[in-house]
């Protein structure tokens, strides 16, 4: 298996550096089919678990402070548990604190301990390496203290950590797949109350291609928390508690008392709703031409109403409506850089990839990659 390799890096170094045998877990990342930014207004979202995560050691140590070491930065750094606050500029070192930090809020007791962590996301990729990090950080002190956390409770540790500690107002797309992903199989969320169906995913004749822009904007989690910001004041304008509750009549209705961006920017989530519930109906039907179709139109949404692309994803979904083998493709993940998600007639990848990239390059400077991905298991301890 593609992580084998990871997990005996893992516990070597484990064993290496801490003299101990480590308990070892998985945590996937995950990609999105459709349903962008519905996720923190209760909305739809279809996401599935990927074989590519973090692999974390963790153990119990006798000493009077904890160590964590993340292979990939080649970094280690020694807490105390009497004094966990967030770091400035702390990197992957505030989602240990932050995970740490509400285990304690939730009146769990941890002791000392020490955990290795490593992981073959491709960075700045959108594919949430930062949610398969919280959750192999919460499942593995599960594992060791026997906390007794369900996994759906540590879902919801991981996204507290990155509200409290990255600062990312997240909705719980990202923690709940990784947590809760099954192979070949993608999970229609009911992101109001958590109410998940499995729908298997085989695209007969075609496969499922990411291709990474490579960049990441700056602005990202800023507008981030500013979009969820403004969609709970439209909710409220419309007296209901999220956008989940809203009708195109209500949202109608308040028209005329907010700007036409903040309209449309509901509107968008309210029609992305919908496209999610279209697309598993597709899915049911083995429609691919009409999954497609609400792929392109999901973009269209998030470029022109969303407002969170960018020119670079721009530029590879229009590449990608040129192309007869192409289904559908969108931005996806948060936006402004990551990743697009591409339905491709099988054997039509290279000559698709052979095509844009020059393209790309002579447009922004900038190589691409490309990623085709296995859809696997969530969250789980390693024997
Ligand atoms: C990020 C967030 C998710 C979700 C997506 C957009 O990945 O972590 O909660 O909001 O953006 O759909």
């Amino acid at each position: 298996m593609i992580n084998d390799s990871l997990i005996q890096k893992v516990k070597s170094t484990f064993l290496k550096r801490f003299d101990a045998e480590p308990i070892l877990s998985f945590s996937p990342g995950r990609i999105n089919i459709i349903g962008e930014h519905t996720d923190y207004n209760h909305g739809f979202v279809f996401p599935a678990a990927i074989d590519k995560g973090i692999v974390s050691g963790i153990q119990k140590n006798n000493k009077n402070h904890c160590t964590a070491y993340a292979m990939d930065a080649d970094e280690a750094f020694e807490f105390s548990l009497q004094k966990i606050k967030p770091i400035k500029n702390g990197g992957w070192k505030n989602y240990v604190l932050g995970v740490i930090a509400e285990v304690l809020k939730e009146g769990r007791i941890i002791y000392n301990f020490d955990l290795v962590l490593a992981g073959n996301i491709p960075p700045g990729s959108g594919l949430s390496s930062s949610a398969a990090l919280e959750n192999s950080i919460v499942f593995g002190l599960n594992e060791l203290f026997n906390l007794e956390f369900t996994k759906e409770e540590m879902v919801h540790v991981s996204q507290k950590a990155e509200h409290n500690y990255a600062g990312v107002q997240c909705g719980i797309m990202d923690q709940y797949s990784s947590m809760f992903g099954k192979k070949n199989q993608a999970l229609l969320l009911d992101c109001r109350d958590l109410n998940v169906t499995y729908f298997p995913i085989n695209f007969e004749g075609y496969d499922i291609l990411l291709i990474n822009t490579n960049v990441k904007h700056s602005l990202a989690e800023s507008a981030y928390n500013q979009r969820r910001s403004t969609c709970e004041t439209i909710a409220k304008h419309m007296g209901v508690s999220t956008l989940r509750e809203a009708s195109y009549e209500k949202l109608h209705a308040v028209k005329e008392k907010i700007t036409s961006e903040d309209y449309q920017k509901a509107l968008f989530v309210l029609e992305e709703n919908d496209r999610v519930l279209r697309a598993s109906k597709a899915l049911t039907n083995n429609d691919f031409t009409e999954l497609g179709r609400l792929l392109f139109e999901s973009h269209k949404g998030l470029q022109n109403q969303y407002k969170v692309s960018c020119p670079e994803l721009d530029f590879l979904i229009d590449q990608a409506k040129q192309n007869p083998n192409i289904l559908g493709a969108r931005m996806m993940g948060g936006g402004f850089g990551g990743c697009t998600i591409n339905i491709i007639k099988k054997g039509t990848v290279d000559a698709f990839i052979n095509t844009i990239t020059p393209l790309y390059y002579e447009q922004f400077n900038k190589n691409l990659s490309q990623y085709e991905l296995q859809i696997s298991q969530g969250t789980y301890k390693i024997e």
